[in-house]
């Protein structure tokens, strides 16, 4: 009924138009000969003059009522004729076309008619360079008007239809189609135009209003509810509620078995499409109510924690580790397993590379090892040539020999594959020495049988080595400063 006043006002307004223009001419065709005769008479012989004052006005009153007359034609084929025999308005473009076209062959007769002695065609045929700088300039106008032709020949949609528009998804109800552009009405009431030629090469997503369109709607409940009980309580839910179409009956499906919910998805067919908003929240609404009355749970995100208590074993320490190692030492063997304990306390550990030399022969040395993990390999150079002494592993020691007589080593040490020691430096063993008298006794042992070894290149104990040891022992406790 709104429509209704302003409707009326323009018909009004028009017929007064018609009214004015109509009258208009026929003043000016009763005297147009009193005036031709009257402008002769002021301007004498300038007739070319006289005939513009008269053409002029005669043009503009005679081209303003085909306007009219026009829009009179076009309101009647469109708005009545075709819109009773269509059941549809007719589209815009088509009507503007129409108008243009009746109106400018109009314009040509009139014109034609008024300067009789004007070759029209001459006129268009020698325009080529006119027409062309008209061409570049309307070059955008021109190619949205052609799209919007060819929009209107496809008929891909129509007024009233939902339409997404490219990647940028611009969607609204087409409002209407021009030979500029497509008006859109956004779902929050703003209007977007989208020009024809935009249109013409974006993708153009349709949701006809004249057919079922589908809509998804997805929710989540528990693993421990049934499947076929939520089927059946939700499509019952949604299947009446407004705007769902009663033709198809929507599909409850399960979208996918998630973390922490059985995931599902509803489809269901719109009756209008462009209250697809209202409808989704409604089905959504719809779906609450119908699982809280059967004693479904919609899910929400849970994980189950399993905690698992170990019972770690009491860690031993490096210091305990030493401890165990020097313990099986046979020269550390009478050892109590506090002093091994402070013993270990003041060695340092070292890793060695396969191959590194780990002591060289000759340099001074105040400190001895014992081998933790891996093996060296002791050697002695002769003739330029290195000759391997001994192979030493874990729990065996070196380096004792410069470390108790203070001369220097007596033979290289190498380490065969990767080798941890442990370091024991002078005061360390001087500590020793003053508790443990027979350690000094059982180290000087050791070395005069290596030093025989050496010296023989062979491990037997030789008779002088006894003596040998005798007389180590007598400067080892020299060299510690002992009784
Ligand atoms: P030192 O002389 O301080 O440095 C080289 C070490 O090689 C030496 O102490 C001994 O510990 C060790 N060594 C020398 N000869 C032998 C051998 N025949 N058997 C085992 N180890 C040895």
């Amino acid at each position: 009924m709104a429509a209704v006043g302003p409707k009326r006002n323009r018909i009004l307004a028009f017929i007064f138009a018609t009214l004015v223009v109509a009258l208009g001419v026929y003043f000016f065709l009763y005297f147009e000969q009193d005036l031709r005769n009257y402008l002769a008479s002021r301007m004498g012989t300038r007739s070319r003059a006289e005939d513009s004052l008269i053409n002029i006005p005669k043009l503009i009153l005679f081209s303003l009522l085909a306007f009219l007359g026009v829009r009179a034609l076009s309101t009647i084929i469109f708005d009545f004729v075709f819109r009773l025999r269509r059941g549809y308005e007719a589209p815009t473009l088509v009507r503007n076309i129409f108008s243009l076209v009746v109106f400018t062959i109009l314009f040509l007769l009139i014109f034609n008619r008024i300067y009789t002695e004007v070759n029209l065609g001459a006129l268009f045929t020698t325009s080529a360079i006119f027409g062309v700088i008209i061409g570049l300039a309307l070059q955008d106008t021109l190619g949205n008007f052609f799209s919007g032709i060819s929009l209107h020949a496809d008929r891909p949609f129509q007024v009233g239809d939902v339409i997404v528009v490219g990647q940028q998804k611009l969607a609204g109800v087409v409002e209407s189609i021009t030979w500029r552009a497509i008006k859109l009405r956004t779902f929050t009431n703003h209007i977007i135009l989208v020009s024809n030629s935009t249109a013409a090469k974006e993708a153009i997503e349709v949701c006809s209003r004249g057919e079922l369109n589908a809509r998804y709607v997805n929710f989540g409940t528990l693993y421990t509810d049934s499947p076929a009980k939520t089927i059946h309580v939700v499509r019952e839910a949604v299947r009446d509620a407004d705007n769902v179409s009663p033709k198809i009956t929507p599909i409850v499906r399960i979208r996918n078995l998630g973390e922490s919910s059985i995931d599902w998805e509803i489809k269901y067919w719109l009756e209008d499409y462009a209250k697809y908003n209202d409808t989704d929240a409604l089905v959504r609404q719809r779906i609450w109510y119908a699982l809280r009355r059967s004693g479904l749970t919609f899910a929400y995100p849970t994980r189950t924690i399993q905690l698992e208590r170990k019972v770690a074993p009491k860690p031993v320490t490096a210091e305990e580790q030493i401890a165990d190692r020097l313990s099986a030492v046979d020269i550390f063997s009478p050892l109590s397993p506090e002093e091994l304990q402070k013993l270990a306390a003041a060695t340092v550990g070292h890793v060695f590379a396969p191959g590194e030399t780990l002591i060289r022969a000759g340099d001074e040395g105040s400190s001895m090892f014992v081998v933790h993990n891996g093996r060296v390999q002791v050697q002695v150079t002769e003739n330029g040539r290195p000759r391997p002494v001994a192979v030493l592993s874990e729990g065996d020691f070196f380096g004792e020999m410069a470390l108790f007589t203070g001369e220097p080593r007596t033979a290289s040490v190498i380490a065969m594959e990767e080798t941890e020691v442990l370091e024991i430096g002078h005061v360390a063993m001087k500590h020793l020495f003053e508790t443990n008298p027979d350690l000094v006794e059982s180290i000087s042992w050791t070395i005069a049988e290596r030093r025989a070894s050496l010296a023989a290149g062979s491990q037997q104990l030789a008779q002088g080595s006894i003596e040998e040891s005798a007389g180590l022992l007598s400067s080892i406790k020299r060299f510690f400063g002992l009784r």
